[in-house]
């Protein structure tokens, strides 16, 4: 694995970072503790739509910009619960905070791989910014929790498969020019 980590180097600055390859474990706990601080996840629709065509945007960019993407998305979705009144809804506060702090994390740990103080992805801001108002419209309501909540495991899902990706093909880049020799 140090070879590769290695060669992730060469390839792009930000990839140094051997903590990207623990990311997905790392997350995985967080969308435990967030399945787990509250019942089950709600079923119903969003009225602010998942914005999946950003993801599918996304994967054809740079890495660096994908990286960017991942933090700031990250970065957002712990203001939600950070800056917003929780007080309407019953999840388990030990949990909650478990959550918020591996959340937390995850952003700040990315942000250790990142040369860049960039932010790039304006259409992500506004997706964002509509998931606020509705949470101050709604003077965050219980209902309008459990849809954070849901989005948030489909985030954190996504955002999972962006970085499998990243991972992934900087390691076939890696064997095609190991192929060239
Ligand atoms: C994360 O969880 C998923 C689904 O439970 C699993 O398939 C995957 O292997 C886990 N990844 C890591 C790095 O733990």
């Amino acid at each position: 694995m140090i070879s590769l980590t290695i060669f992730l180097c060469a390839l792009t600055p930000a990839l140094c970072c051997d903590w990207l390859r623990h990311y997905n474990h790392y997350s995985n706990v967080t969308l435990t503790l967030l399945r787990q601080m509250g019942g089950q996840l709600t079923e119903d629709e969003n009225p602010v739509p998942f914005p999946f065509t950003l993801y599918t945007h996304v994967r054809h960019q740079q890495v660096d910009s994908q990286l960017i993407f991942i933090r700031d998305s990250l970065s957002r979705i712990s203001d939600l619960y950070d800056h917003y009144d929780r007080s309407s809804v019953s999840w388990d506060t030990v949990m909650t905070h478990h959550f918020r702090v591996n959340l937390h994390r995850l952003k700040e740990e990315l942000s250790t791989c990142m040369l860049t103080k960039k932010h790039l992805n304006r259409p992500l801001r506004r997706y964002y910014r509509k998931l606020l108002r509705t949470l101050i419209r709604t003077g965050g309501s219980i209902a309008s929790w459990e849809l954070i909540r849901k989005d948030t495991e489909l985030h954190l899902h996504q955002l999972q498969l962006l970085v499998a990706s990243i991972i992934n093909s900087a390691a076939n880049r890696r064997r095609s020019t190991l192929g060239q020799y």
